[in-house]
């Protein structure tokens, strides 16, 4: 459904709702208005002078700080791109239903400056054990999922936490995060799913076993088969971390009437956990023939890369496509079917958009 400013929404309170995708093809950067929101529960109301972030589990000194102390560590500021893992779910309905999952298109992945203190520092400061192998992160958020209420969860390995780009930010592309993305302070994991960066944060928890939330043993993970006794259910599946190559065409939007003749196609592309991009193709004929994009300058290791592409779209239907590569040389694949999983997470398959140009 879309709103009056703009936005598309996917519940009634807008918990779930993006700029519309055509928007997001104008911006590095994208403004906030247009910024996707992903959240599984109300905002929560968090007073920043009570608030203290705990860090606990395998440290020497367990800490409980001040937002004040937070901020006054030494800070950093790292351009990623925001992706959820149900961007382009959309495409993978029209395989087969996805009951309880959120209609996705290609709106649920935004760019952003963070800035924030690295991760690393708080667990330095903490005297991480070099023994754990996880840090645990728990939202102030109130989820509830099987009769239990919870704070939205899940782990990063810590590898990957110590490296000096995943910081705890406390602003957003210059001002104070806002409440809908996690204020006062959310994790910022760049190069892995969306889901990874816990808003809201409440606990970080370092340890030598993944976290057990939820949304880390139930949810965000790929089953490529459904289970018939437990249809929605994944807890065989691979937990998601990094994100996959992608790319999609944001203008034109789908089924849009356009003008034959010369047309800018624009979209965006992003590598696998930073990988950078080096090449996007368009086709206007479903794939049969190809033409290379134009890659924009303006990109970071953890950011989309915008690209265009000039063609001649001859009057009548055409299916347009677009895909990229990138330095891991890992290909994506051509069909939806091939990416096809129980909860319909990373869709990846060249993205495909019908038009009809009239003269
Ligand atoms: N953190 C908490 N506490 N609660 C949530 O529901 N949603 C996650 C992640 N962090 C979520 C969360 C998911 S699935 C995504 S894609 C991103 O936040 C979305 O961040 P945004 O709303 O700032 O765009």
């Amino acid at each position: 459904m879309t709103t009056t400013d703009g936005r598309v929404r996917h519940d009634p309170d807008g918990l779930n709702s993006a700029g519309a995708a055509i928007e997001l093809a104008n911006a590095y950067y994208t403004p906030l208005r247009s910024f996707f929101t992903r959240s599984h529960a109300p905002v929560p109301q968090i007073d920043v002078d009570s608030f203290r972030l705990v860090v606990d589990g395998m440290v020497a000194t367990p800490l409980s700080l001040p937002f004040g102390q937070l901020r006054q560590l030494a800070h950093r500021t790292v351009a990623s791109t925001l992706l959820c893992a149900g961007l382009r779910r959309d495409e993978l309905l029209r395989l087969g239903p996805l009951p309880g999952e959120l209609p996705w298109g290609p709106e649920a992945a935004s760019n952003a400056q963070w800035t924030g203190v690295p991760l690393a520092d708080v667990l330095a400061l903490a005297g991480l054990s070099p023994d754990a192998t996880h840090i645990h992160f728990v939202g102030l958020d109130d989820v509830e999922r099987r009769g239990e209420r919870f704070g939205f969860g899940g782990s990063i390995t810590a590898a990957k936490a110590l490296q000096s780009d995943v910081i705890l930010a406390f602003e957003m592309s210059g001002t104070p995060l806002p409440p809908e993305h996690g204020f006062p302070v959310r994790a910022i994991v760049p190069g892995w799913i969306g889901a990874r960066s816990v808003k809201w944060l409440g606990r970080i928890t370092a340890a030598s076993e993944p976290s057990q939330n939820y949304f880390q043993t139930s949810a965000y993970r790929v089953q490529r088969i459904t289970d018939p006794a437990h249809p929605g259910d994944v807890t065989a599946g691979v937990p998601l971390a990094e994100i996959t190559i992608n790319a999609v065409i944001l203008d034109p939007a789908p089924d849009q009437r356009v003008v034959a003749g010369p047309r800018t196609l624009r979209g965006w592309a992003i590598g696998r956990d930073g990988a950078a991009i080096t090449g996007v193709d368009c086709s206007i004929d479903d794939g049969a023939t190809w033409q290379p994009a134009t890659l924009e300058a303006e990109r970071d290791r953890w950011t989309w890369t915008r690209w265009h592409a000039d063609v001649e779209l001859p009057a009548g239907s055409h299916t347009l496509v677009v895909r990229a590569h990138d330095t891991s040389g890992v290909a994506q694949p051509a069909q939806t079917h091939e990416v096809w999983n129980v909860k319909g997470y990373l869709n990846n398959a060249w993205h495909r958009v019908r038009v009809v140009a009239s003269t």
